[in-house]
């Protein structure tokens, strides 16, 4: 590796920043004008937070795949980016607007529009793969595997729970980094930054949703520590969903659980307690007096044992009346469980490569049942619904 200093006409300033050769070639567009562009905003990128070099990642997982959020203009960057670039390392996608292959409740023009946006993105190399659990569809980073994923839920398990290391990316910095293979080092790729600044004593038996909704909301973007609850990986993944849609939270650690919990001093740490009654106090302010049209399961997307579950609990019954079930998982976990598909397809449909929030839900719902956190969070925002947050059980009630 050689010290060069970038370019102050193509970047903001006189700063060193160290690129290789190889890297040096690909900025002055000698791999063509994509890999220039993507290797132009890794270096701004890398400039703004004084990383000292490009490294190396394994995979990246890229948002900004729903025409809903994305629009004509985002069509139109990824159509045109698509033509003049490909991407270097394995790449997944973030949920669409839609079921590829089913027909819900999107408008014809949706649909079209949708269908071209995932073609652009196939066409850069980037696998059809559209999960915020990547993690449970086949590519599950080992630890100290550096990273390129934006879904911030899956940053999180990704830290916090593999003790992989990535920042939140946006769609665009993740996808350039899929473009070079690398990305800045900064942030949660350093191993100091990725220590605990608060601890919380926990009374267990806690709903693992409200505990990441209460906590994400207090503590913005930075580490929190756990100690006196014992999550399986689900509650895991849920937690650290929650905490990263009512605040910024990219990393949190477990005690006897996650992969670095022991790896720093925690002695001089502030300790806050949480208790049943500071849960039950955000239960109470999340209720609302209305009935649901739509029960809607699955942010992030289930997993096999998640999805298993549902079909257990409706054995046996019969669908009467009541609000329509919409159940969301990756395409992967779909069809590895078709006998708990069918079973929870007499009650509603399970739906695969969307969600409730980045889908024109809001085309056919007013009000929605959850028992996610970053669900609960993000429907009235995204999805103009009105919500009522309620445990599994209480979900399972209201389908009678
Ligand atoms: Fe996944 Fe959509 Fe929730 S992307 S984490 S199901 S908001």
């Amino acid at each position: 590796m050689s010290p060069v200093q970038v370019r102050p006409a193509a970047f903001f300033g006189y700063d060193l920043m160290y690129l290789t050769k190889e890297e040096e070639r690909i900025l002055e567009g000698g791999s063509g004008e994509g890999p220039a562009k993507a290797m132009e905003l890794l270096v701004a990128i890398g400039k703004i937070y004084d990383a000292d070099k490009l490294i190396p990642i394994e995979s990246a997982q890229i948002a900004g795949v729903s025409y809903k959020t994305m629009g004509d203009a985002g069509l139109q960057f990824i159509q045109d980016f698509s033509n003049i670039a490909d991407v270097k390392v394995r790449s997944l996608l973030n949920p669409a607007g839609m079921d590829l292959e089913q027909k819900n409740y999107e408008s014809g023009v949706f649909r079209d529009k949708q269908k071209k946006l995932i073609r652009a993105y196939q066409n850069l190399g980037i696998e059809l793969s559209c999960t915020c659990t990547p993690y449970l569809a086949g590519n599950r980073p080992e630890l100290g595997d550096h990273l390129a994923w934006s879904e911030s839920s899956a940053v999180s398990f990704a830290n916090s729970v593999l003790g992989a290391r990535t920042n939140r990316e946006g769609g665009p910095s993740a996808l350039m980094a899929a473009v070079i293979g690398k990305t800045p080092n900064y942030g949660l790729h350093l191993k100091e930054n990725r220590s605990p600044d608060i601890v919380y004593e926990v009374e267990g038996g806690v709903s693992y949703s409200l505990l990441g909704y209460l906590v994400g909301r207090e503590i913005s973007d930075k580490v929190p520590y756990f100690r006196g609850v014992s999550p399986t990986e689900d509650q895991l993944k849920t937690l650290g969903a929650a905490m990263a849609a009512t605040g910024s939270v990219a990393m949190y650690h477990v005690e006897g659980v996650t992969p670095e919990y022991d790896d720093f001093d925690i002695g001089n740490l502030e300790k806050v307690d949480i208790g049943k009654d500071d849960i039950q106090e955000v239960r109470e302010e999340l209720m609302i007096e209305n009935e649901p049209d739509v029960i809607v399961i699955g942010c992030p997307h289930l997993s096999s044992s998640e999805l298993n579950d549902i079909a257990e609990r409706l054995k046996g019954r019969q669908r009467k009346d009541g609000p329509d079930l919409l159940v969301y998982t990756s395409r992967k976990v779909r069809e590895e469980n078709k006998e708990a598909v069918r079973e929870i397809e007499r009650f509603g449909r399970v739906i695969s490569d969307t969600c409730m929030v980045v889908s024109p839900l809001e085309e056919k719902y007013e009000v929605a049942a959850t028992d996610s956190g970053k669900a609960t969070a993000y429907l009235p925002k995204l999805a103009d619904q009105e919500v009522i947050y309620a445990d599994i059980e209480t979900l399972m009630e209201m389908i009678d």
